[in-house]
């Protein structure tokens, strides 16, 4: 029995999809109806507890869209096999809510949303920098409140970022544009961590160093940090950028935190439980210098206690990835993935996944994480 409502399009399709929640936009209706399914579209804004998933692909099911806050495990991985399906997709690029191991058991392709988070979400670690290193939002409270009676030489004094180092950990893509938007924006030097090298960011910021040379102006630099702890020692920003596995559960500790510079400023804009959010509150509480923007939280949608008191923090409902292109284009990918596996089409190849969000795609899936592990055909241009 399902509690929830949902809602049916194309009815006459001949293959079955579930989708947990509504997207933005269209075209993913328009691409899971072109591959002759119907969709059934669960309308209601609450997080769907694993049993109503459960129930919902019931005993005849092609195939799933599932989000962020659902546990796509063992459970209903075997219940979409038992009811004939062959395709699940991750409405996002992060996937620590799906047991990759499990969708591989029973033979489900997982797909995920790359490619279309980065710029956005890289925007949003740079607006919340900014909102904490100028206490935007503590300012915003205080107008509201009838507070500001005249402009003053020391009020809400904040941190100026240009020519300081700002620290990323994880330099894939959205955390490699953050950084070269933060070094070719506001002239900041790079220092990042990440276990891969990425020489493509380190010639980015050399060439953008040329050319500030070649101005006259001092050049910016970038460089691979020997460890985590030297970059929270030398880094005035700080913002996380890491896939949350066990590896990185907690990798911002009190330990780590105290590290940090009194004044300096740390972003999360990646999963929650990559900083121990009770260490923060209570380094937060002791610092009140230090400043804090997060777009996710440990126990989401929960906050530890405490965490909102705190003006030196800035604190959004993880919409990191919230704009309209970029929402439409992960349920364009979704749909594409899940389609393009039901029509049996081979995965496509690389990073750039911009082909599928125009008029005449490759006939292909997208992005398939476990593609390997299932041995899945690869897309030939
Ligand atoms: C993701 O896609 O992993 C983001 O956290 C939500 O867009």
């Amino acid at each position: 029995m399902k509690d929830k409502k949902w809602a049916t399009h194309n009815p006459n399709g001949t293959k079955r999809v579930i989708v947990t929640k509504e997207l933005p936009g269209n075209r993913w209706l328009e691409v899971l109806a072109l591959a002759d399914c119907r969709i059934e579209i669960c309308t209601s804004t609450d997080i769907l507890p694993v049993e109503e998933i459960e129930s919902a692909i019931g005993d005849r099911c092609d195939g799933g869209i599932g989000q962020l806050t659902e546990p796509w495990g063992e459970e209903l991985f075997r219940a979409l096999e038992a009811a004939g399906g062959i395709a699940y997709s991750n409405y996002a690029v992060g996937y620590n809510n799906v047991d990759v191991e499990s969708a591989t058991g029973h033979g489900i392709p997982v797909g995920n949303t790359p490619g279309v988070l980065t710029e956005t979400t890289a925007e949003m670690a740079v607006a919340l920098t900014f909102a904490a290193a100028r206490r935007v939002v503590e300012s915003d409270r205080f107008m509201r409140t009838g507070r500001y009676t005249g402009w003053l030489p020391s009020l809400f004094l904040g941190e100026r970022l240009g020519r300081k180092t700002v620290g990323v950990i994880g330099a894939g893509r959205i955390g490699a544009t953050f950084a070269r938007m933060m070094a070719e924006g506001h002239k900041m030097n790079v220092l990042y961590y990440d276990p891969r090298p990425n020489p493509g960011l380190t010639n980015q910021i050399a060439a953008y160093g040329k050319f500030l040379e070649s101005l006259g102006e001092e050049p910016v630099s970038c460089r691979r940090a020997e460890s985590v702890e030297e970059l929270l020692r030398e880094a005035d920003v700080v913002s996380l950028h890491t896939v949350l596995d066990p590896t990185t559960h907690h990798l911002m500790n009190a330990a780590r935190l105290a590290l940090m510079k009194d004044n300096a400023i740390l972003v999360n804009t990646c999963r929650g439980q990559v900083i121990d959010e009770a260490a923060l509150v209570a380094h937060c509480r002791e610092h009140p210098d230090f400043r804090v923007g997060l777009d996710v939280f440990e126990d989401e949608p929960a906050m530890k206690p405490g965490l909102c008191e705190l003006d030196n923090v800035v604190i959004v409902p993880h919409i990191g990835s919230a704009t309209v292109w970029t929402r439409e284009g992960m349920a364009t990918l979704a749909a594409r993935n899940v389609a393009g596996i039901l029509m049996g089409y081979p995965v496509w190849k690389g990073p750039d996944v911009s082909p599928f969000l125009e008029g005449d795609p490759p006939k292909a899936a997208p992005s398939i994480v476990n593609a390997k592990e299932l041995g899945l055909p690869v897309f030939a241009p």
